[in-house]
């Protein structure tokens, strides 16, 4: 794994500066509008009683109020949407994909940068809400609990135990995600980032130990974010195509 993240970090360091912040903006993009129609006018992703999308975790049920066309996944949906936005290494990407500023690390990149890094003055406006990240962090761990929930339900296809290849796609998605959040920035200094003194204070030992974990997963927390992104996605089209009966959820055991 770490060969493997080395030997893309070099390839990433020949690409020119551009390639990244276009490549975000066209994937963000893209899954940012997938999302947004998916809770406007998508039927619920669910198949067969136990594969339910990850968009629609926890599911809720439809006020009589609630239009025909805004699907109930939007009570829940603005949690882990939230959460990206708020993320520290997301806010990072879009700044620099979508307002470049800067663009990228290299002086070349800097010179493009729109705006003179002498008038920077912090996150300002509806940037100012990316320091409730915190909040949203407790809001997420809730919707990957009820995830889990739904990846044990999708393996008993029929009531009884069975492994389908929906219920391995589910259990990676989950096990990415769960990866994606603990790997938070905020977590790691709620578990022991603010401290400065671990044995002056109760279980110091055990928080260090933890701190010291989670700083390794911490370590490739974008890389956690791009491959949970892809399998929340891939994940629900998954769905989506056994639902149009292109193919059925084949049984492994
Ligand atoms: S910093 Fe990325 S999820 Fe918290």
């Amino acid at each position: 794994m770490a060969d493997t993240i080395a030997k893309v970090n070099d390839y990433k360091g020949k690409l020119p500066w551009w390639v990244a912040p276009i490549t975000i903006t066209v994937v963000l993009t893209a899954f940012g509008l997938y999302s947004f129609f998916i809770v406007l006018f998508g039927p619920t992703g669910e198949y067969g009683g136990y594969l339910l999308s990850p968009f629609y975790s926890p599911p809720v049920g439809a006020p009589d109020w609630l239009p025909v066309w805004l699907s109930p996944a939007a009570f829940i949906l603005w949690i882990p949407l939230g959460f990206r936005a708020t993320c520290y290494y997301y806010r990072k990407a879009y700044y620099r994909a979508f307002f470049w500023d800067p663009p990228a690390c290299s002086s070349r990149a800097q010179q493009r940068e729109p705006r003179s890094p002498e008038n920077y003055r912090g996150e300002r406006n509806l940037f100012v809400l990316n320091n409730i990240h915190r909040y949203f962090f407790y809001g997420s761990m809730v919707v990957v609990a009820f995830l889990w929930i739904e990846t044990v339900r999708a393996f008993f296809p029929d009531g009884g135990f069975g492994i389908t290849v929906g219920g391995l796609i589910f259990l990676v998605n989950v096990v990415l995600l769960s990866m994606y959040s603990l790997s938070c920035h905020s977590f790691r200094h709620l578990v022991g980032g603010r401290l400065d003194c671990y044995s002056c204070v109760t279980g110091g030992k055990a928080r260090l130990r933890a701190y010291s974990q989670l700083s390794v997963l911490n370590r490739q927390h974008a890389l956690w974010a791009w491959l949970s992104l892809f399998s929340v996605l891939f994940a629900d089209i998954y769905v989506r195509l056994l639902m149009a009966g292109v193919f059925t959820d084949f049984r492994l055991v």
